[in-house]
C-alpha cells in the first residue's frame, strides 16, 4: 500500500460543509500544545482550535485580553507540529483586527506564515466585517464568531447567556448571513438560546458550530483543559466533564511524592 492511501483524510473546510450537507456533526476541541494535539488529532476531531482562551488556560489570566500575537504564534505553530489530520484554526487575539482592516490582513498572514494553520477565527459581526473581507482577499478561510464574545467582555460585563432579547436575536442573525455573505466557511455561536443557534444553522449553508448554545447546531466545541477537567474552577451548565484529570495528576504526583521521600523511587532497577 503507498504511504499516500495510509495518510488520513486530511479535515479540509470543504469537507466541513460536505459533513454539514449530508448531516453529520462536526466535532472540534481546543488545544494550544504539541502533545495533546497530537492525541487530539489521533482521536479524530475534525477541528483543533488554537482558541484564545490560552490566554485563561495556558497563562492563568482572568480574560482573554492579555493574550499576544506572538504568542498565540507559539502555541498555533506548537499545535500543528502534532497534528496530521484535523483542520487548525488559529484565533486572532484582542487587539489585532478591530478597527484597521490592513492591521487584520497583516495579523492573518503572520499567522498562517509562522504557524501553517489553516484558517483563522475572529470574533463580532458588522463591526468587523471590513476585517474579515480583507482577510478574505487574501485567500485566508476564515471562521466567524458570534454570540458571547469573550474579548468584549468588558462591554457585556458578564459571561451570561447572549441575545435572549428580540433586538440582540435578530442582530445575531444579520451578523451571521454578512459573515456567510462575507464568505467565511463556518461561525461559532457561543452561550446563546438554542433555539435561536437553531435557527442560524437552518437559515445558512456554512457549519454552524455551537459552545453553550443547543444540539440544534452542526457541531460542538468545548475547552479541552474543561472537558477533560484539568481546569476545575469552570464549571458552566453547557460543559460536559469527560474525566476528573485534576484529580488524577494529583494523585499521581502525591505518589511521586511519597515515593521519593520515603526512598523508593528510584530502585535498583531504575539506575545506572
Ligand atoms: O478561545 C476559545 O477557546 C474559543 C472557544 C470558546 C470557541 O473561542
Amino acid at each position: 500500500m503507498s504511504v499516500a492511501k495510509e495518510r488520513p483524510r486530511k479535515v479540509t473546510t470543504h469537507v466541513l460543509s460536505e459533513l454539514k450537507m449530508r448531516g453529520e456533526k462536526i466535532a472540534m476541541l481546543t488545544a494550544y500544545d504539541y502533545s495533546l494535539a497530537q492525541i487530539v488529532d489521533k482521536a479524530g476531531v475534525d477541528v483543533i482550535l488554537v482558541g484564545d482562551s490560552a490566554s485563561n488556560v495556558m497563562a492563568g489570566w482572568e480574560t482573554t485580553l492579555p493574550i499576544t500575537l506572538d504568542q498565540m504564534i507559539y502555541h498555533g505553530a506548537s499545535v500543528v507540529r502534532g497534528v496530521n489530520r484535523s483542520l487548525v484554526v488559529v484565533d486572532m487575539p484582542f487587539g489585532t483586527y478591530q478597527g484597521n482592516s490592513k492591521e487584520a490582513l497583516t495579523s492573518a498572514i503572520r499567522i498562517m506564515k509562522e504557524t501553517a494553520a489553516d484558517a483563522v477565527k475572529l470574533e463580532g459581526g458588522s463591526e468587523v466585517l471590513e476585517s474579515v473581507e480583507r482577510i478574505l482577499s487574501a485567500g485566508i478561510p476564515v471562521m466567524g464568531h458570534l454570540g458571547l464574545t469573550p474579548q468584549s467582555i468588558h462591554k457585556f460585563g458578564t459571561y451570561t447567556v447572549r441575545a435572549k432579547q428580540e433586538e440582540e436575536a435578530k442582530k445575531l442573525i444579520a451578523d451571521a448571513h454578512l459573515l456567510e455573505e462575507a464568505g467565511c466557511f463556518g461561525i461559532v455561536l457561543e452561550k446563546i438560546p438554542a433555539g435561536l443557534a437553531g435557527q442560524v444553522a437552518k437559515e445558512l449553508k456554512i457549519p454552524i458550530i455551537g459552545i453553550g448554545a443547543g444540539n440544534q447546531v452542526d457541531g460542538q466545541v468545548l475547552v479541552l483543559h474543561d472537558m477533560l477537567g484539568i481546569n476545575q474552577e469552570f464549571s458552566p451548565r453547557f460543559l460536559r466533564r469527560y474525566h476528573n484529570l485534576f484529580a488524577e495528576i494529583t494523585g499521581a504526583v502525591g505518589n511521586y511524592i511519597d515515593d521519593v521521600k520515603g526512598l523508593d523511587f528510584p530502585n535498583d532497577r531504575e539506575q545506572y
